[in-house]
């Protein structure tokens, strides 16, 4: 189409791989652009950082096409018009705050290729006020260079989709003329989306950033409501299941991340909720944000209680006791393990001397690699034969839809510990389980 145009993509960890794959699937042309040579390589065969639906497929079909390549040299950039920054914004190390390093140098990178009428376009989650620090930055190199801030919320295992068609389209642009030519651009980008009705709010650079942040602490605490009700149900003898159902047809709540369980974990909600609360004690403003830290301890409380459980089904004694885990992704649908709940509660069990063994269909070499000392197995079956405990901590549909009749044939006891919630438990003790979870208080 006319319309095309010359994008740059820098920073290709998940983030920008998504991004850079889904513009060219929009019709564009474009450079990615990282530091990492490995990652530049595997990305130039094809193959993605991590486990996403479709990517592989988009990023083939791109670099067929002749309209995507990946480079780690920076002058790449002089040939594009709208540079998107989509580097990881981690926890600072023995912090809370989010490191902006990789941000900053990604930005020094870009500064000599700049041109005038060029926009630069921020995606990574970053503290307010970054936006604005860093269009000062740009401008006092190139002053006829904008920037714009463009939030991201996409989630694993649907991030592709939730590129292509996001629920809504957030633009933070500089006031006047400048502002609108900015947005006009990123309408150009997105034309598609726009024309299929998706919402467009264009606004300033903080509510763009506050979106952002703001979103991921409202998931963050939704979830941490439910796990707090769960308690409550463990103390009354309710059911956090049904609970979930009934106040999810309250359609001013809908029953979405009202996932009673372990909790979040991942490389977003956890370190986006504390770098929030650091960012608005830097502003004066962290007592309107303390329920964060609440948040927080609700959820990583999650873990100590279902290792709790799971040393409650050992008779308090687990040296020995074969345990299997179920999951070790933070998610099912990935392979991502950052700050992964099940593999935390795992860890803690193998720490008090139970033999743990974990299986998972995507992540196990990543608990290899960064976990060599922790046992895993292949296949479920080969984790579960001969366990006395079976945790299930990460809801795969495999092993949400196991056969509780055929499974008690190979176990040695018939314990499991639903860390999700997401196995009938009438279904589990009619088969002869000792079946248990957090928040059915029943059990
Ligand atoms: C999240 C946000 O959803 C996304 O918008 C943002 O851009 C990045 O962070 P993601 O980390 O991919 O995305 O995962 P998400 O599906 O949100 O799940 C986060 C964690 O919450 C997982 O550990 C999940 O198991 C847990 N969760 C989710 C629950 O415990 N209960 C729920 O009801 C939902």
């Amino acid at each position: 189409a006319d319309d095309d145009l010359v994008l740059s993509v820098i920073g290709c960890g998940y983030l920008g791989a998504v991004h850079a794959a889904s513009m060219v699937a929009l019709g564009h042309t474009v450079v990615g652009i990282d530091v990492d040579r490995a990652k530049i390589t595997g990305l130039g065969r094809a193959r993605p950082p991590l486990y996403e639906p479709r990517l592989a497929e988009l990023l083939s079909d791109g670099l067929g096409s002749g309209r995507l390549r990946f480079t780690t040299d920076p002058a790449a950039a002089h040939g594009a018009t709208v540079h998107f920054l989509c580097v990881g914004t981690p926890q600072q190390p023995g912090g809370a705050a989010a490191d902006l390093r990789h941000l900053d140098a990604a930005v020094t990178a870009l500064l000599p290729y700049l041109k005038p009428g060029d926009l630069v376009v921020g995606k990574s989650t970053v503290p307010v006020g970054t936006a604005a620090r860093l269009r000062a930055r740009i401008r006092s190199v190139e002053p006829a260079a904008e920037l714009a801030w463009n939030p991201e919320f996409l989630r694993e295992g649907h991030a592709v989709a939730d590129t292509l068609a996001p629920d809504r389209i957030v633009y933070g642009v500089p006031g006047g003329p400048a502002g609108i030519a900015a947005a006009d651009l990123l309408n150009r980008i997105y034309a598609k989306a726009v024309a299929d009705g998706t919402p467009v709010i264009s606004t300033d650079y903080a509510t763009a950033e506050l979106t952002k942040a703001a979103a991921n602490a409202f998931l963050a605490t939704k979830i941490s409501f439910i796990n707090a009700m769960a308690d409550l149900c463990d103390a009354t003898g309710g059911d956090v299941v049904r609970l979930a159902d009934a106040l999810g047809h309250d359609r001013r709540i809908g029953r979405q991340f009202l996932g009673a369980g372990l909790g979040f974990g991942g490389g977003c909600l956890p370190k986006d909720i504390r770098a929030f609360l650091a960012r608005a004690e830097e502003l004066g403003a962290g007592a309107s944000l303390a329920f964060l830290r609440e948040v927080d301890a609700i959820n990583l409380h999650r873990r100590a209680r279902l290792v709790e459980l799971a040393l409650a089904a050992c008779g308090g004694a687990p040296a020995g006791k074969r345990i299997a885990v179920l999951g070790a992704a933070f998610k099912p649908g990935s392979d991502d393990i950052r700050d992964s709940p099940a593999l935390e509660v795992a860890e803690r069990l193998a720490s008090v001397g139970a033999d743990v063994v974990i299986t998972d269909p995507r992540a196990l070499d990543r608990v290899v690699e960064t976990r060599p000392h922790l046992a895993v197995a292949c296949t479920l079956d080969e984790a579960i034969g001969g366990a006395e405990l079976i945790l299930l901590l990460t809801e795969w549909p495999e092993y949400v839809e196991l056969d509780p009749v055929a499974l008690r044939e190979v176990v040695d006891r018939a314990v499991i510990i639903d860390g999700r919630n997401a196995l009938d438990p009438a279904r589990w003790r009619a088969a002869g389980w000792s079946y248990r979870a957090l928040g059915r208080g029943g059990s």
